[in-house]
């Protein structure tokens, strides 16, 4: 089925790090129908007109969860509900990555952009290796669960508090020159991708990343999150509806 609105009960709610929380939803439908790196609309109550796109963390049976930083209003009040309570979402949104691909592949997540990688990764278990990046290591988040999945797992903080010090995509770096990926699917930062896409095209190695932009619909229809194309620059793309996944050929970054 395609997208629809589900008034899901919440099966959980969990408080992970800092200001980071996942809500675990059950709908049989949604967890059916959704692909990793697809996003939900999701209602944040009276005080939020619009409603706030979050990506799908995982599906486990008729479960799907999300997990989310509180950064304003929307998200605060999805960090306020219980279980038990209802969560109204619309989804699943977004092409999703493509995870159908023979051979090896890399995952490069930073910060937030970590956890819509979650699902590609376990599709892929141990076909799969995975460079995480987190600012330091209060906020490490699912890590653990990729470590479950995955061949390999490198962890890295900006201060160097757990695992090794630096940025994601620089301790990519020494992984790709020792394995032959077939592809690298990235989700994070702008930077963070802008430099996924220059270490993608110096070793040819095809690259998806998933963009965030501020969406109203959701679904096309209001043009709020237009990207800009790189092969025609009179174009624009739609992170909603064409993305959020994209080869890293394809926008401008
Ligand atoms: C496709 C997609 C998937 C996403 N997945 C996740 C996810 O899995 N987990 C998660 O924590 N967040 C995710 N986000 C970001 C999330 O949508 C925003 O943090 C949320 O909308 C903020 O709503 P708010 O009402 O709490 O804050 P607001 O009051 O709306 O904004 C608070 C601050 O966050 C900034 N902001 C809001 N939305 C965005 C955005 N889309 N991009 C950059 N800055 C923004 C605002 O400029 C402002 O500074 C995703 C965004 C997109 C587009
Ligand atoms: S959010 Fe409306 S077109 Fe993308």
């Amino acid at each position: 089925m395609s997208k629809a609105t589900y008034n899901a009960e919440i099966a959980a709610k969990r408080w992970h790090a800092g200001n980071i929380y996942e809500i675990i939803i059950e709908c049989e439908q949604l967890a059916h129908d959704c692909r990793p790196g697809q996003f939900l609309q999701v209602d944040c109550g009276d005080g939020t007109f619009l409603r706030r796109p979050i990506s799908i963390y995982n599906v486990d049976g008729a479960r799907v969860s999300m997990i989310f930083e509180v950064r304003g209003r929307g998200t605060r009040y999805l960090s306020q509900l219980k279980a038990g309570e209802y969560l109204n979402v619309l989804g699943p949104l977004g092409n999703g990555f493509d995870t159908d691909i023979d051979g090896d592949i890399l995952v490069i997540g930073g910060g937030l952009g970590v956890f819509p990688l979650y699902m590609v990764a376990k599709s892929k278990g141990k076909s799969c290796d995975a460079v995480l990046g987190y600012k330091t290591e209060r906020v490490l988040v699912s890590h653990d669960r990729f470590a479950d999945v995955c061949r390999e797992v490198v962890i890295t903080t900006d201060d160097g508090s757990y695992g090794v010090q630096g940025t994601a995509v620089a301790a990519a770096h020494s992984l790709v020159v020792n394995h032959h990926y077939k592809a690298i699917f990235a989700c994070g930062p702008l930077p963070m991708l802008k430099a996924v896409h220059a270490l993608a095209c110096k070793y040819n190695i095809p690259a998806w990343v998933s963009l965030e932009e501020r969406m109203a619909c959701g679904f096309g229809v209001c043009l709020a999150c237009a990207v800009k194309s790189r092969e025609n620059e009179e174009e624009y793309l739609h992170v909603c509806k064409h993305g959020p996944v994209f080869n890293s050929k394809e926008v401008m970054l």
